[in-house]
Parts: structure tokens; C-alpha cells; sequence
């Protein structure tokens, strides 16, 4: 089976063997019918390099539904199934009036992925809003429930990429939403900026999403257009002493504290500083509008990425002493 059009880097690489699932009862089935066999479990794929074929049973993760389990005043309790496309649980929410996620419209991936690396954009993570997920455990195939707590979410972080790596299925996520008086956050970025563009003074949650879809559209490549993973790096976090060295040299250098001894420099930054912004090599490039994002042109392979991935991050570490680590999973 070709995994082409499972990842959004559009990379032609085959499994072995593939089984779409559309229910927790036949993941079970799945499960225990393939105890011994080795096991790959996709979700969107808008968050993987693969640089090889994979000698696995992949399991696509394809549930779908949409429900309120819960509801009070003030606050609507939403449940995602994994196999729904985030951004038409987003649009879904949006339309109803639920407030919480429009910061997050748009990003690629599936429901259920979400809270694998805490997904982020804008001043807004998926912690903020979460309040649990059903998981089901692959050897067992017992269904845990994890609050916010068991997730130990983190920048891009949760337990899931962690402790309990590739022993847990998420078969969907709940969320608290607002129904009335919602907070928007439209201090980060150009959110503010784009919302005064469109003329908008009094924002819903609605206009901060358009903002957020025109930002988006006018930096990150379009997927079905242009094959890419969004970020590629995280943002790395360095000790201040690093940062103050690298800074003597390069006193533009934007930074975020994190803590009392941590800034966050902007990998985009670093990339476009150490000249490789729009740079192209055979079909594997570097986006032109945002360069913490890689492309494929057409036909790259996934090594042909990863090469450019790894010329990337040494160049930056030669040129400012940061290491930058890989946001996607590169298999
Ligand atoms: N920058 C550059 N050149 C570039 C790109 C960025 O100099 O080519 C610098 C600028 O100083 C800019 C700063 O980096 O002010 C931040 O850029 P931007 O606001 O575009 O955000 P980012 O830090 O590059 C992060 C997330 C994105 C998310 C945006 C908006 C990570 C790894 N990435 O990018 O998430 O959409 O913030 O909140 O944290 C994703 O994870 O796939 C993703 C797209």
C-alpha cells in the first residue's frame, strides 16, 4: 500500500501492510488478531518525514463523530473522535459558538493527535482547553481516560511522546469550551494587526479565526499544494549563558523568556540568518515565506528531506552554537 496521500509531505513510500479503523471495538479486533506483529499508527500524517518504507502494519486511525457530553451555563464540553480532521472540528466548534480553539484553525492533523505534542499557533496550545482523552492501550486493550494532569503536556510535549510512546491508541479528546463572554487572545503575533486590517474592532471568536486562516495561508504552504510538516524544528530553549554568547555576536536576535535561566529563540530566525530561506536543493527545499518550514517540490525522497533537515541544523549550530531539534517525527 503507497502512504502518499497519508502524509502531508507527499513522500511515496510503501507499508507493508495498512488497515483503516473505524471504531475502538475493531481497534480491538486489530489489536489482538496482530499481537505479535510490529505496529505503525497513523493518524493525519501532517507530522512525519518517512525516509523509508515502513515493514509494519500501519493502522490509520479513522473514527469519526463529533458530541457535547457535557454542558452548564457557561461552558460546553466537546468530544472529538480521533480520525476527525482537526480543522473541521475547529470550524464545527467556531460555528456553534464555541469559544477556545479559534487561535488553532487551520493546523493540519487529525483530532486525535493533538494532544500527542500539545499542538500550538498564536498563543494558544490544546492544554488550554483540554480536559481529557480516551486512549486505548495496545497490548491490553483496555480504554484509560487521562485528564490534563497525566498528559504532562509541554512545549510540543505530552506524555504520550514520552514515557508511554507507541503504547497507546487515542481514540478521542475532550475539550471545555466557552459558550458566552470568551477570551480571545490576540496579543501574539500579528493576529491584531490582521484584525485591524479587516477592519474588525470588536473581534469574535469567528474574526480571529479568518485572521488566523489569512496569517496562515500567507505564510505556511498549503499541503495539497506544496508538500510540507509545518514546522519542522521546534523553537529551541536555551540556557541564557548560550543565548547571551550567541547574542554578543548577533544582538538582533529575537528571544521569548521561558524561566528565570531559559529564553525560546525562534528556529525561523536562526534558519533564514544562516541563509537558507527559500533555498532549494533538487525537489527539497526550504519554504520562501517561513523558513522553520521544509518542502517537498514534487518528488523528494524522505532521506533527500532529512539531508537538508540535518545541513540545516548544522549550519545553525556552527553558526550560533544552537542545536535545533526536528519537530516531525522522522521515521
Ligand atoms: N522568523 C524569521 N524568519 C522566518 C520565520 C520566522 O526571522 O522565516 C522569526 C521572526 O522573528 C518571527 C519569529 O521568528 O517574529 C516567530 O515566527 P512565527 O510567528 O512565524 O512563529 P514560529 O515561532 O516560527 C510557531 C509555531 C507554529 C505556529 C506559529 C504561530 C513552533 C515550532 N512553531 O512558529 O506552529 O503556527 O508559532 O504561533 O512552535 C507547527 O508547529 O507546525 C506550526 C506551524
Amino acid at each position: 500500500q503507497s502512504l502518499k496521500k497519508y502524509n502531508t509531505f507527499g513522500i511515496e513510500a510503501f507499508a507493508t501492510e495498512f488497515c483503516e479503523v473505524n471504531s475502538p471495538n475493531e481497534l480491538a479486533e486489530v489489536l489482538k488478531e496482530n499481537q505479535n506483529k510490529k505496529l505503525f499508527i497513523l493518524g493525519g500524517g501532517s507530522n512525519m518525514l518517512l525516509t523509508q518504507n515502513i515493514d509494519a502494519l500501519v493502522l490509520h486511525i479513522n473514527n469519526k463523530g463529533i458530541e457535547v457530553v457535557k454542558e452548564d451555563d457557561n461552558y460546553v464540553w466537546v468530544k472529538g473522535n480521533a480520525g476527525e480532521v482537526w480543522h473541521e472540528f475547529v470550524m464545527h466548534c467556531i460555528q456553534n459558538n464555541y469559544g477556545g480553539i479559534e487561535n488553532l484553525s487551520l493546523i493540519p492533523g487529525n483530532v486525535g493527535a493533538t494532544p500527542i505534542q500539545n499542538i500550538g499557533a498564536y498563543g494558544v496550545e490544546i492544554k488550554d482547553t483540554f480536559v481529557s482523552c480516551d486512549a486505548m492501550n495496545i497490548q491490553t486493550q483496555e480504554i484509560t481516560t487521562f485528564d490534563k494532569e497525566a498528559c504532562q503536556f509541554g512545549y510540543r510535549e505530552s506524555v504520550f511522546k514520552g514515557e508511554l510512546k507507541n503504547q497507546y491508541v487515542i481514540l478521542s479528546v475532550v475539550f471545555k469550551l466557552s459558550k458566552n463572554n470568551h477570551k480571545l487572545n490576540t496579543s501574539y503575533g500579528a493576529i491584531d494587526t490582521e484584525l485591524e486590517k479587516m477592519g474588525i474592532e470588536n473581534p469574535t471568536i469567528q474574526d480571529v479565526s479568518k485572521a488566523v486562516i489569512a496569517i496562515r495561508e500567507s505564510k505556511l504552504p498549503n499541503p495539497k499544494e506544496l508538500g510540507n510538516s509545518g514546522s519542522f524544528f521546534k523553537n529551541p530553549i536555551v540556557p541564557i549563558e548560550i543565548y547571551e554568547k550567541a547574542k554578543a555576536n548577533y544582538p538582533e536576535m529575537p528571544h521569548y523568556p521561558v524561566s528565570e535561566t531559559q529564553v525560546k529563540v525562534p528556529a525561523g530566525w536562526l534558519i533564514e540568518q544562516a541563509g537558507f530561506k527559500g533555498k532549494r536543493f533538487g525537489d527539497a527545499g526550504i519554504h520562501t515565506k517561513q523558513a522553520l518550514v521544509l518542502v517537498n517540490y514534487g518528488k523528494a525522497t524522505g532521506s533527500e528531506i532529512w539531508a537538508v533537515a540535518q545541513n540545516v541544523q548544522n549550519t545553525v549550530k556552527e553558526k550560533f552554537g544552537i542545536e535545533i531539534e526536528a519537530e516531525v517525527n522522522v521515521i
